[in-house]
């Protein structure tokens, strides 16, 4: 069993390149904005630089292990390495690692299996991301409907193209239903197309949609909104408002397809959209999405009919790569045991209320809000139905507290929600308690 953090390094911090952890970071910090890889950059007393990973762990180059809780943004429901993934891949791997502009065989199959699991779907287009395949699933409803907006909701994150980055984490209150760009370099002409309401409040969504039904091609929606659960009402009352008002129905499906069930968010809340867009547990921690709908939307993308006017153009160089189909494939093969997710919904239910027990034990005014196989430790008295409501929490303390968590050994990302994967085990769950009992006691005092 593998240690975690606070114990002593197995190495001094020299790699088999001959560089340090700070020799990594001297690098890192010359090349890369924030010496990061994206949107994190962790304070100094608390990076590192991850070597591998192993099952629910990950080292970093200095020898240290973590309890894995970020399970690569959701997309290794398996963990690290799982020895079938692994399999496949290296059965692919000989074969090539890309190809182009024709079918391979393992797409195909993937492809078989998405559709016969996903119920919205009987057809499928792949990408190479989530963020991919959801600006696609806009363009194919703009296409399908001939009109322009997208409706999505405050808080929500769809990925990182131009027509997703409006109030996903606005600092104030959005002006529904005009959003606020969370970025430079957007054009102003975007700004119009993307209508915002609040999430969980079906009046306001009725009103909006009412109000642009003309020009509003699709709702899109986080069936789970990042770590907001929806009221037993809300997808059902997003689908009725989508029909009684000629709307597509979108399902961003990117962390929940796979995750909450075999049929995704469909199966687990019973309302299915017309269209819906998968990534991560899809590609088995590879690159590889999908938009999966109904026939007569994803016909549209069909390459025969290039030229017609409604024609949606979708291509891409690695669409339907080989390594990733594999990965996906194997993935899906775990997932679809009977027992799988009853074990896993249990496993992190377990952990939730362990970490619970814990934040209580010191009198803690906070909870670990979530359900199925994700939570996020939040500063509140009760789980929140909104953005506004996360963002009435004390997001100081639970950063505070994530910070100090990962200097315990959990790798979690402050403020974001945490994965479990099944093959977390119960000496993860001990060392966890452990660690967040430490992490609890620096943060209280
Ligand atoms: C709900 C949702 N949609 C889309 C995306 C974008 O996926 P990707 O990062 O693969 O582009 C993410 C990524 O975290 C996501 O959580």
């Amino acid at each position: 069993m593998t240690q975690i953090h606070s114990l002593p390094l197995e190495n001094d911090g020299v790699t088999e390149d001959g560089l340090t952890h700070d020799d990594y970071y001297r690098i890192a910090e010359s090349c890369l904005p924030g010496a990061g890889l994206g949107g994190y950059s962790l304070p100094k007393d608390v990076r590192f630089i991850i070597a591998k990973g192993e099952g629910s762990r990950i080292q970093d180059v200095r020898g240290r292990w973590y309890i894995d809780y970020v399970g690569g943004a959701g997309a290794l429901v398996l963990g690290h390495s799982h020895p079938n993934v692994i399999k496949a891949v290296q059965a692919q791997l000989p074969k090539g690692l890309h190809y182009f502009g024709t079918l391979n065989d393992v797409a195909i199959r993937l492809a078989k299996e998405l559709v016969e699991a996903i119920p919205c779907a009987e057809r499928l287009i792949f990408t190479t991301t989530g963020s991919e395949a959801t600006f696609y699933a806009m363009r194919i409803a703009r296409a399908f409907t001939g009109r322009n907006k997208i409706l999505k909701f405050e808080g929500a994150y769809h990925g990182n193209h131009d027509y997703s980055a409006f109030s996903m984490f606005p600092s104030k209150p959005s002006d529904y239903p005009s959003g606020r760009a969370d970025t430079g370099g957007i054009p102003n002409t975007v700004q119009p197309t993307v209508l915002v309401s609040p999430y969980n409040d079906l009046a306001t969504v009725e009103k909006i949609v009412k109000e642009n039904r003309a020009d509003l091609a699709a709702v899109i929606v986080e069936p789970v909104q990042r770590i907001i659960f929806p009221r037993p009402d809300f997808l059902a009352g997003l689908r009725r408002i989508c029909d009684d008002n000629d709307v597509l129905l979108m399902f961003d499906e990117v962390v929940t397809g796979f995750r909450l069930a075999w049929g995704g968010a469909q199966e687990y809340f019973g309302v299915i959209p017309d269209l819906a867009s998968y990534g991560k547990i899809v590609g088995g921690g590879g690159p590889l999405g999908c938009v999966a709908g109904r026939a007569e939307i994803i016909d549209l993308a069909n390459p025969r009919n290039r030229g017609k006017p409604n024609y949606a153009y979708i291509n891409g160089t690695l669409h339907g790569n080989p390594i990733a189909a594999a990965a996906g494939l194997a993935t899906l093969a775990e997932l679809k045991r009977p027992g799988f997710y009853k074990a896993l919904h249990e496993k992190a239910d377990e952990f939730c209320r362990a970490c619970q027990g814990v934040l209580d034990r010191h009198g803690l005014t906070a909870i670990a809000a979530g359900e199925a196989s994700f939570w996020q430790i939040l500063f509140t008295k009760t789980a929140p139905t909104s953005y506004a409501d996360v963002m009435a929490s004390d997001v100081a303390a639970a950063r505070a507290l994530d910070l100090a968590s990962l200097k315990e050994g959990l790798y979690v990302l402050p403020n974001v929600r945490r994965f479990v994967s099944a093959v977390h085990t119960s000496d993860d769950l001990e060392d966890t308690v452990r660690a967040l009992d430490n992490a609890c006691r620096t943060t209280n005092t």
